[in-house]
């Protein structure tokens, strides 16, 4: 279905999209989000080859701490061994295939196989099995769970890939390492993971996300009833400097939009809705940030949101709270959603409190946006699949100027290096104003 689009595209040399650089004009074919066979090609060329967020490193804190997960559809676990060491296997027994790892996070010195109850270590070694005696000398030895081929983190976020040549972790993430360091260091004493998931399916393709992540002229239109609900309270910071800020490319197909937080923000950006009282408090978390890497990185951090994408499927958005979001593919048309709010290890009572209603009123699954994003997601697979003679979807904005933080320089910086990855050729370097000044407001 997708080939009927050859020859259309110009510009980006892809059958998937039309990248017209002269004309300002930038299309993707929308069987990129109905087509079972893009699917299933996105299997081969992106999740077996790419890096894949799995897991924060508070979450397996302890020695035995596990957490058991889903990536792309693959049940795998990650455990913190007895040694210390982090492992993580492919959740199926060696036996004859059942998920070993039953509980969604706990603590275990052993994992016992529901089905015959072979039971694993915490490095993956079978060490008891019923009725030993009716297999081989030395067969124990050679059932152990399997390891994810790649395992590595970076600065507490653990990522797993498939691909036994995947290159290191760290140049994998190139340019977005900066902007892990921006979440990161907010803390004093390093992040954590809050406990609870928001988990949810959406009807739509999981690429539909992403874009919605990385759109900054979705915001006023779609969320009113959140602008309207904070004016209404009182809250409120006004508008933005929309000028020399916006979106970027870091490489590797990562991207972010950046730019100053028309709201509140619980780390160090003082808005009325969060209460007179906190103003001294929240001064003085400023004045530290200021003290550990000055004014410049100290407002980056504070007053500007960042929504990161790392290719293909992780955002971090660092907006009116902190949102590790992952997205899973689950079919052409749906998706499963997973987030969770990080934070400060030192944030406690009040302070905790602020960023948790933060969290919940603007990004929860009952909050102000999200409902909003999933409503109009399904809308437009739905138009996808009703009418698929309407080939393209346009991302065009702000192509041929400066780009402003509603512009789509990351969309398209995106797409590119999905195409790219589908096509099997390199993604190409960045390509739009790559020499665009970071701002800072203060
Ligand atoms: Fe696990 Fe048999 S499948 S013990
Ligand atoms: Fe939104």
């Amino acid at each position: 279905m997708i080939a009927r689009s050859n020859g259309a595209a110009s510009g980006g040399g892809s059958r998937y999209i039309d990248d017209d650089r002269e004309r300002g004009v930038f299309r993707v074919d929308r069987a990129t989000m109905t087509s079972p066979e893009v699917f299933e090609l996105e299997q081969r060329q992106i999740f077996d080859e790419c890096w894949l967020y799995f897991g924060h490193d508070s979450e397996i804190a302890k020695p035995g701490d596990y957490v058991r997960r889903t990536v792309v559809g693959r049940p795998l676990f990650l455990v913190r061994g007895s040694d210390g060491s982090v492992r993580c296997f492919y959740n199926t027994c060696p036996h004859r295939g059942a998920e070993v790892c039953r509980e969604e996070r706990g603590n275990a010195k052993r994992f016992t196989c529901f089905y015959h109850a072979w039971t694993f270590d915490t490095s993956g070694s079978l060490v008891t099995m019923p009725d030993e005696e009716g297999y081989g000398e030395g067969f124990k030895e050679t059932c152990s769970l399997t390891t994810v081929p790649k395992l590595d983190s970076y600065r507490g976020f653990w990522f797993i890939s498939f691909n036994h040549g995947a290159e290191p972790l760290h140049d994998y993430l190139d340019g977005a390492k900066e902007y892990l360091d921006l979440v990161v260091d907010q803390a004093e004493e390093g992040m954590r993971i809050l406990p609870g998931t928001n988990d949810y399916a959406v009807k739509a393709n999981w690429k539909l996300m992403v874009e919605n992540s990385l759109d900054g002229y979705h915001g006023l239109p779609l969320h009113q009833t959140y602008f309207a609900y904070v004016k209404s309270l009182g809250g409120g910071i006004s508008g933005t400097n929309l000028v020399g800020e916006g979106g970027r490319e870091l490489g590797h197909g990562h991207v972010v939009l950046e730019g100053e937080a028309p709201y509140g923000r619980p780390i160090a950006r003082w808005d009325s809705l969060f209460g007179e009282d906190s103003q001294d408090e929240i001064a003085a978390i400023r004045a530290r940030l200021v003290d550990a890497y000055g004014e410049h990185r100290a407002s980056r951090m504070a007053d500007n949101f960042r929504n990161l994408i790392i290719f293909p499927n992780l955002m971090i958005n660092d907006i009116t709270a902190i949102t590790v979001r992952y997205i899973e593919p689950l079919a052409a048309n749906l998706m499963r959603v997973r987030a969770w709010a990080l934070a400060p290890r030192e944030e406690t009572g009040q302070r905790l409190q602020r960023r948790i209603d933060s969290y919940l009123t603007f990004i929860g699954p009952g909050g102000f946006a999200s409902p909003d994003d999933v409503e109009a997601l399904e809308s437009c697979q739905v138009g996808f699949r009703a009418h698929p003679n309407v080939q393209w979807s346009d991302i065009s904005r702000g192509m041929t100027r400066m780009p402003t933080v509603i512009d789509e320089v990351q969309v398209r910086a995106y797409w590119r290096a999905w195409a790219a990855r589908m096509d099997g050729r390199p993604i190409p370097p960045p390509v739009e104003w790559p020499e665009t000044p970071i701002p800072a407001h203060r």
